[in-house]
């Protein structure tokens, strides 16, 4: 096909530009300041929490992409651009604001372009941005040229060459549009039928009420949150599918092609539909390698090089169709400038039919690349890569679903058993599994689509545009791509740009995984602070244990057996009051203190309890709280039990922060002063904490054995599980946290504690009122 002479030139046209914030957007700004002197481009920009829309736009200018632009313009020549140049109209699509009445283009980029968005989202953006758009647009009394940003997979599911042209199909969109926009109305209402309520409720009671009533009112609110989320991306996905398409996306962006052609075209509007396939980093301009964040494709060739991705269920031979942004931008510029003679013209800006990528090559170069610069590993060292063998879709992902059978399986199973190192350990690698597995079965349905497609987008059109320019603008303002090589691109600019960009978050731990084996470096600050959690964590005992000590300590011997048939019998009690609520067993059991005088407990404690206690200390923990404190760091002992029983290990923190109980004529009553400081009650005492002392959570560092502690830990930027029971450890391999196993060590723990501060062990025997 062959085209009249194009042009470049926009002159002084004056350009409305949506989705300016966006990867593509920005980047047509930048070449619209850049190289079309003339323009004055004005921007649709809604505002973001206090940013104004022209706050946005400047700090917009700040972004790399602007860079080379900025330092030829001076800060005198941005100001002036601001002034002249550009202008702001603030707004977004759910609500098209007026629209100038002297617009010569528009450029329509702006669009969710989640593949898997709610159902309601994906319409009211896509569908029923374009509607208001096109709608203001007329409105306006302007009679632009548009260019409509689209996307080559409009199609949907198909096989073969895709041409260039009007999408094929009778779907009343107009009525899509209606009922996908009132979806959320239904399903708010099914999620709030008592039934539903009481089932998420019930779920997050069995899974969160050791942690307190607050979090299972945030479990439970979050689930049903979690509920009208998932059922509208559901409606979303299926509808989708059952109409042909292979996402919410691809169906949005067809029903917003419709109101382009219906609205704008349709009315004598000029309009070029632009649909590029998976945009990229920059070949050559503003620099090569430019890209905003992470797109698309890369996630997958991200997870691959931390070798999440054992295997991969792509065909070999699909043509993974990337392009490169500047040759979109290019594109855009182009068909701006160069308005159809007729009817609505459509562009596929695409490389897999001129200089296809096949899967496997891309393959090959992303093995090749990784192998040569493997990602660092959180454990240290680095990632190997897996070598995919292509068995096709259905057996990996039937290997996936198998797995995932397994896996569930086996964590029924560990959570049956007691609380072992040896569980613990499996139930962490179970987490972390879990959540690999995760990863992959989310990569395998977002890309599967782009992946296993036979698809190739005829580009016929866009190379006529392309051989219509200038000759001496095809170079940098041209979108050739045969020019690509793709080796180099890949190896040279692409790869690198991306992994550069996620480097750091390599380096750094995720909360606590890069610590996972080693104990590492302690960064040197004094605005954090490492709680420690007593009973289970700093001392392998619990209150019963310590009450029997006390008593044998300051009774003598005698005193067992009366103690322990006492306790033997009211256990039950105190099981089911701790399976409700922790807080409400420690209450309720340390009414045994009742009548006890409070300075002979005192002795007690100063005595042969404190060589008990010491015996079940490990040293592991009072060394970790040394290291803390040679850091610069506060040392916190935390337990919901009373303060005295802590003694024997105090010397090794710098504060302890427990429950006092009343006092009455110099005897303990057994009440405490104030409730317990367990689960989330301790997440709130750690927060106000914080706050009060300048301590900087996210830097913080925890130390917790059970699920009840979850609550608190995940408040800290290094949380670790010690000795966890069965749900923490399976929580903490999930969230790849530090798994630690600290064991008692007495001869040790007197060596930490002596450096610390000696106790006196002064044992007393007599005195009554335990019960
Ligand atoms: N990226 C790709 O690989 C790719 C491939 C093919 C086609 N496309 C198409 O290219 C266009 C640009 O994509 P992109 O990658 O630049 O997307 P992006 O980076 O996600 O940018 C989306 C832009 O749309 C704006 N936007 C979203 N919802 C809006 C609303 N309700 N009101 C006003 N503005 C809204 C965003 O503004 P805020 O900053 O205010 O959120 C942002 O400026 C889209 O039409 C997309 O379908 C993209």
């Amino acid at each position: 096909m062959t085209r009249p002479a194009a042009t470049t030139g926009l002159g002084a046209a004056h350009v409305l530009l949506t989705g300016g914030t966006g990867f593509v957007g920005q980047a047509v700004l930048e070449r619209l300041l850049s190289a079309h002197p003339g323009t004055t481009v004005s921007l649709l920009v809604r505002t973001k929490g206090s940013a104004s829309g022209e706050d946005r736009v400047r700090t917009l200018l700040r972004k790399p992409v602007f860079r080379a632009w900025r330092e030829a313009a001076g800060e005198a020549g941005v100001e002036d651009a601001l002034r002249r140049r550009i202008r702001v109209v603030e707004g977004g699509l759910d609500a098209v604001p007026p629209l100038p009445g002297d617009l010569d283009v528009v450029i329509h980029s702006a669009s969710t372009v989640s593949f898997d968005p709610p159902i309601d989202q994906a319409f009211t953006t896509n569908v029923g941005g374009a509607i208001g758009l096109y709608e203001a647009l007329r409105a306006s009394g302007s009679t632009p040229h548009v260019v409509h940003v689209s996307t080559c997979y409009v199609g949907g599911l198909r096989k073969g060459v895709v041409p260039e042209a009007r999408l094929e199909h009778t779907i009343d969109w107009r009525a899509e549009h209606a009922a996908a926009t009132s979806a959320r109305e239904r399903v708010e209402l099914a999620s709030r039928r008592p039934a539903r309520l009481r089932a998420f409720m019930e779920r997050a009671r069995a899974q969160h009420g050791k942690e307190g009533p607050q979090s299972v009112a945030r479990a439970s609110e979050a689930a049903r949150v979690a509920w009208v989320t998932e059922r509208l991306v559901d409606a979303g996905r299926t509808r989708a599918e059952s109409l042909g398409w292979t996402d919410v996306y691809t169906l949005t962006k067809a029903f917003a092609e419709r109101a382009a052609e219906e609205l704008w075209a349709g009315t004598g509007g000029s309009l070029s539909v632009v649909r590029p396939a998976i945009i990229e980093s920059a070949l050559a301009h503003p620099f090569p390698g430019w890209i905003d964040g992470v797109k698309v494709a890369d996630p997958l060739i991200l997870a691959y090089g931390r070798g999440l991705l054992p295997e991969f269920p792509g065909l070999p031979d699909s043509v993974l169709d990337l392009i490169p942004v500047d040759y979109v931008v290019n594109a855009i510029l182009a068909a701006a400038a160069n308005p159809p003679a007729g009817g609505p013209e459509y562009l596929h800006i695409a490389s897999g039919a001129s200089n296809p990528l096949p899967f496997h090559r891309m393959f090959e170069n992303v093995h090749a690349y990784f192998t040569a610069h493997p990602m660092p590993a959180p454990e240290g060292g680095h990632v190997p890569v897996p070598t995919w063998r292509f068995p096709g879709g259905r057996t990996v992902e039937r290997a996936v679903a198998r797995r995932r059978a397994r896996l569930v399986r086996r964590e029924r199973r560990l959570l049956r058993l007691p609380s072992t190192s040896r569980t613990r350990t499996r139930l962490a690698e179970l987490g972390t599994n879990k959540s690999e597995l995760e990863t992959l079965e989310s990569f395998t349905r977002l890309y599967r689509a782009y992946v296993q497609t036979e698809i190739i987008f005829d580009d016929t059109n866009a190379r006529a545009l392309h051989a219509a320019l200038p000759a001496q603008a095809r170079g940098d303002r041209g979108f050739d791509v045969t020019r690509i090589d793709w080796e180099h691109y890949l190896q040279h600019v692409h790869f690198p740009a991306i992994t550069t960009l996620t480097r750091a978050y390599a380096r750094r731990p995720e909360p606590g995984a890069g610590e996972r084996r080693g104990t590492g470096e302690l960064p040197r600050r004094t605005d954090v602070v490492a709680v420690f959690d007593l009973e289970g964590t700093v001392v392998d005992t619990n209150l019963v244990e310590q009450y029997l000590w006390v008593r044998s300590a300051g009774f003598g011997w005698a005193a067992w057996p009366g103690a322990v048939a006492s306790i033997l019998a009211q256990l039950p009690g105190y099981l089911r009051a701790e399976r409700r609520d922790r807080g409400e067993f420690i209450r309720t059991f340390l009414r045994r203190y009742a009548g006890l005088p409070a300075a002979h407990l005192e002795r007690i404690v100063g005595g042969g309890y404190a060589e008990r206690m010491l015996a079940h200390a490990s040293a592991a923990a009072l060394e970790r709280a040394a290291a803390h404190r040679a850091a610069g760091h506060r040392t916190v002992l935390v337990t919901g039990s009373i303060g005295t029983l802590t003694a024997p290990v105090a010397a090794a923190f710098d504060e302890v922060v427990a429950s006092e109980m009343h006092v009455k004529d110099g005897r303990l009553t057994g009440f405490l002063a104030r409730p317990p400081l367990v689960d989330e009650a301790r997440a709130n005492w750690l927060r106000q904490y914080a706050a009060r002392g300048g301590f900087d959570l996210s830097a913080s560092y925890g130390y917790g054995d059970s699920h009840a502690d979850l609550a608190w830990l995940e408040l800290l930027g290094h949380p670790h599980a010690v000795n966890p029971d069965g749900r923490l450890a399976r929580e903490a391999g999930r969230r790849r946290w530090r798994i630690d196993t600290w064991r008692p060590s007495p001869r040790a723990v007197n060596r930490a504690l002596m450096s610390a501060n000696p106790v006196d062990a002064d044992r007393e025997e007599g005195a009554g009122g335990l019960h």
